[in-house]
């Protein structure tokens, strides 16, 4: 594998390549990053890995300088993976002046759920995403549904740039215990790390109570933040959304069958931890 941080050597070494497979993250690498290197593998090739870990979305109080750096490790497991290229640039590669140009998601999509909560995050996200693309210049680029509005918002850039970058949803990878695998999850104390799969009960539960044909979505949503506390979390949501665009569904939609997602975010102790749950 070969692990380039400048753009131009980067651009040289793909020059001519027609299906390359992209696949961004941040670092400290898990099974659910792998994940989608080996989903990337199937739709393409050369597979080109990215880590960088991205400043500008993250909030001024939020982890940006303890988000956990495993370079070495992450690298091991990329060569294991037959990953061709990790682009790795260090922020001077990516950003040599200020990044001033920025997308702006629409606000819809781009200012509910995760972005009411983090405010910039998704243009923080969508902007360093639309430059990586146009580094790798990949046909496929592979996102996880554990980050749903992420790979939703990438996904109508796409196709709204029209950029020629065909994305690819991979299923969230879990623990045999439910909870999605995360790089924050290094933060759960044991304790903490004993009671976190309680959020993707929590979201099997609105779940089965949707397709039980209970459709007073606010008393549902209302009762599952509320037990949540119970146990000691600080839920910021648990919502109920249409899968097509992720605004919330009126009467009409539910009477029609309309797909449904539920999505939460949830703080327990100092550890922010977001999952969701297609129905
Ligand atoms: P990061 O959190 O490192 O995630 C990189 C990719 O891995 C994302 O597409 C994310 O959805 C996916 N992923 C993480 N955990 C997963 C799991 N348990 N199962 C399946 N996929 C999982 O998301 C980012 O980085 C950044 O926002 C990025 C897109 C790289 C832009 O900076």
């Amino acid at each position: 594998m070969k692990i380039i941080s400048c753009i131009e050597e980067l651009r040289d070494h793909l020059r001519g390549q027609l299906r390359t497979a992209f696949v961004p993250t941040m670092g400290n690498l898990h099974d659910g990053h792998l994940s989608l290197m080996r989903l990337a593998r199937k739709h393409g090739d050369p597979v080109v890995a990215s880590i960088f870990v991205n400043r500008l979305q993250f909030g001024p109080n939020e982890d940006f300088d303890k988000y956990p750096r495993t370079f070495q490790a992450d690298v091991e497991k990329l060569e294991k993976e037959g990953v061709y290229i990790l682009f790795a640039p260090t922020e001077k590669d990516l950003y040599p002046e200020p990044q001033e140009f920025r997308v702006r998601p629409p606000d819809d999509l781009g200012n509910t759920l995760e972005g009411e909560f983090r405010p910039g995050f998704f243009s923080g996200v969508t902007t360093v995403v639309l430059k990586l693309f146009s580094c790798v210049q990949p046909s496929v680029a592979v996102f996880g549904k554990k980050d749903y509005q992420q790979l939703m918002i990438v996904r109508n850039m796409s196709k709204q740039f029209a950029l020629p970058t065909e994305i690819i949803a991979a299923d969230t990878y879990r623990a045999e215990d439910g909870l999605a695998l995360s790089s924050r999850n290094v933060y759960l104390s044991a304790e903490e790390r004993a009671e976190a799969p309680a959020l993707f009960q929590s979201l099997n539960a609105v779940a089965n109570e949707v397709r039980s044909g209970h459709l007073d979505i606010f008393e549902l949503e209302r009762q599952a933040m509320a037990d949540l506390s119970k146990r000691g979390w600080k839920p910021d949501y648990i919502s109920i959304r249409k899968q097509s665009n992720l605004q919330p569904p009126s009467a009409g939609d539910m009477a029609q069958g309309e797909k449904l997602v539920v999505l939460a975010a949830a703080k327990l102790g100092v550890t922010r931890l977001i999952d969701n749950l297609e129905i």
